[in-house]
């Protein structure tokens, strides 16, 4: 356990069909430290599959998942996660019986054991908790949180982990303009500590505002990448959200 590797995951020409349906259909991306990342396509396209393919939750039809310079492709989620990968999920997941505390504990215990004491990022849960605002939440069963806090409570359980690289699936689906901001302003401090960051949003706004860089699924293909001003003056980009908000 030395000095900290940079963040860098490459996917390569990444597959993954369900039965007929394609999810994903030869996807090239690359993750560091430079910025978050955004991921953003229309519903279906792909964007929760490359998460669950990147942390080993499916196994991918074809093509690689590098990590560090390790093809990680395959691996079970356990051994992915232990290497610094960490998410949240679409569905705010956490262990609804425990205090809000002892969730962090949880990813703050598996943190531990991934890093050592003396590299460690956070020296107890509470600075956790303290960090994505829910200091007030402590002792609270995590199952009675309201809707924004139990996101951020799912965020702190990933960040417990000291992951290298956060993965956070629509973490301002559900939320009002302000929590949006908040989150956003949470979200952004994740690179200035080193952690590399992947962003699932469909708030283009929010996107916008963090990403450094964009890449756009569209049936499972990557249809454009690059700064979100540029993609989404993309007329390839605009054609498939026709319709919709952009
Ligand atoms: N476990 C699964 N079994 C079968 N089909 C699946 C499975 N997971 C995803 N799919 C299909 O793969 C495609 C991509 O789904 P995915 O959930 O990755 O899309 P998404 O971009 O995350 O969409 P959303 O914006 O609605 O969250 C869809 O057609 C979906 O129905
Ligand atoms: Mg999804």
């Amino acid at each position: 356990m030395g000095g900290r590797v940079p963040a860098v995951l490459e996917i390569r020409n990444l597959r993954k069909a369900f039965g007929g349906v394609v999810a994903l259909s030869g996807v090239d991306l690359t993750a560091g430290t430079d910025g978050i990342l955004g991921i953003v396509g229309p519903n279906g396209s792909g964007k929760t599959t490359l998460f669950n393919v990147v942390t080993g939750v499916l196994k991918p039809s074809g093509g690689t998942v590098v990590w560090q310079g390790e093809d990680i492709t395959g691996r079970p989620p356990h051994a992915i996660a232990r290497m610094g990968i960490a998410r949240s999920f679409q569905q705010a997941m956490s262990f609804p019986g425990l205090s809000v505390c002892e969730n962090v504990l949880i990813g703050f215990e598996h943190g531990r054991i991934r890093r050592g004491a003396e590299h460690r990022r956070w020296r107890s849960p509470d600075e956790i908790l303290s960090f994505v605002g829910l200091d007030g939440r402590h002792g609270e069963t995590a199952g009675a949180l309201p809707f924004g806090d139990l996101r951020r409570l799912g965020i702190a359980i990933a960040v417990a982990t000291e992951p290298a690289l956060l993965l956070l699936d629509e973490p301002a689906a559900g939320l009002s303009d302000r929590e949006t901001e908040e989150l956003a302003k949470l979200i952004e401090r994740f690179p200035t500590m080193g952690m590399g960051v992947c962003l699932i949003d469909h708030d283009m706004q929010l996107m916008a505002s963090i990403c450094r860089r964009l890449v756009v699924l569209d049936f499972g293909a990557k249809i454009a990448e690059g700064p979100p001003d540029q993609v989404l003056h993309d007329p390839k980009v605009i054609e498939v959200y026709l319709g919709s908000e952009l």
